[in-house]
């Protein structure tokens, strides 16, 4: 009989359920739905709990950490993105934070390639031109979309979906590939990628992938003055986090053509709603955040928390252990 403890705020894939069994008595949200903050508070202060397996949506604040007790061992979220976690509370309380990296760094990689063509392209506008009957005879001047070869790419961020984003765009013949980061990355070499400042990536790039977390630093990164320095021609794709993008100053450098599109993984908020003036723009393309939705990632993901949430309860350092990213 396990005598450990997790609460795990919604329904997850199975294979990470049975490895949570092999050591914790397992509660959960029984939904496919996001917990209310205050049913996850009251959840907490009513059982006490060794491990917390959260997902993206869930704000873990001093208010769930406080609800969560002292002997909470760790916070486990089943996502790579940690800005809905509070790591200097955790910090503070002596909690574990992990996170789930590199089991979704091909599903999205695949799918900011995807977006990226989807905008390039403008498959979206032919998909709906068949579906609306607006199909005619072939004409020489229409949905015409950008080509890649030859041109310029750009990766904001040049983590692991960063590299293996560019790694499969490489081959469409991009006549260079830009990179910034915090710093240079010795890896960055296996892609003939060269180090820029962000002036320069913004200046120079013919597409830009943002391919990085949200951070303080990364925050609204594009904007009014840094969109007005971009190609007129340049196409954006974002499958990092929305808040980089300040989405008012999207939609203005989209109408008045300072930029030329942009195809949005993940918005801010979520979900956009559907009277945002970006939902009705041919020139910009939006999915629902749904970069690691495969099998095989999200299984992976679960796995991993749930191996997680073990190790924070054996005194193991976790696989994707954040902790010490507080600052
Ligand atoms: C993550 O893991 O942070 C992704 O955004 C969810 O797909």
């Amino acid at each position: 009989m396990p005598d450990k403890t997790v609460y795990v705020t919604r329904r997850i894939p199975q294979p990470g359920i049975d490895k949570l069994k092999e050591v914790f008595e397992i509660d959960h949200y029984d939904s496919d739905d996001a917990i209310p903050h205050q049913v996850l508070v009251e959840a907490l202060k009513a059982k006490k709990y060794d491990a917390l397996l959260c997902m993206l949506t869930d704000q873990i604040d001093a208010e769930v950490l406080d609800a969560a007790g002292p002997q909470l061992k760790i916070v486990a979220t089943m996502s790579v993105g940690f800005e809905h976690i509070n790591l200097q509370e955790c910090n503070k309380r002596g909690y574990l934070v992990a996170n789930t990296p590199g089991v979704s760094t091909d599903s999205v990689a695949e799918l900011t390639c995807s977006l990226l063509l989807m905008t390039a392209r403008r498959l979206p506008e032919g998909v709906d031109a068949v579906k609306n009957g607006e199909w005619g005879l072939w004409k020489p001047m229409w949905l015409c979309g950008t080509q890649l070869n030859n041109r310029v790419l750009g990766i904001y961020g040049l983590g692991r979906i960063g590299f293996n984003v560019g790694r499969r765009l490489k081959p469409f013949g991009f006549s260079k590939i830009y990179y910034t980061d915090v710093h240079e990355v010795s890896y960055a070499k296996d892609l003939d990628a060269e180090f820029t400042d962000f002036e320069g990536l913004l200046t120079k790039c013919d597409f830009i992938c943002v391919c990085c977390n949200l951070t303080p630093q990364t925050r609204h990164m594009f904007n009014r003055d840094t969109f007005k320095k971009m190609k007129n021609t340049a196409i954006l794709v974002n499958s990092g986090r929305g808040g980089v993008i300040n989405h008012d100053d999207l939609v203005d450098a989209l109408r008045s053509g300072e930029i030329q599109a942009c195809g949005l993984d993940v918005t801010e908020p979520e979900p956009l709603p559907k009277e945002h003036p970006l939902v009705s723009m041919n020139n910009c393309v939006i999915l629902p955040h749904m970069g690691s939705n495969t099998w095989d990632s999200r299984n992976a993901m679960a796995c991993i928390a749930a191996r997680n949430c073990i190790a924070g309860v054996s005194g193991q350092t976790p696989e994707g252990n954040i902790s010490t990213n507080a600052s």
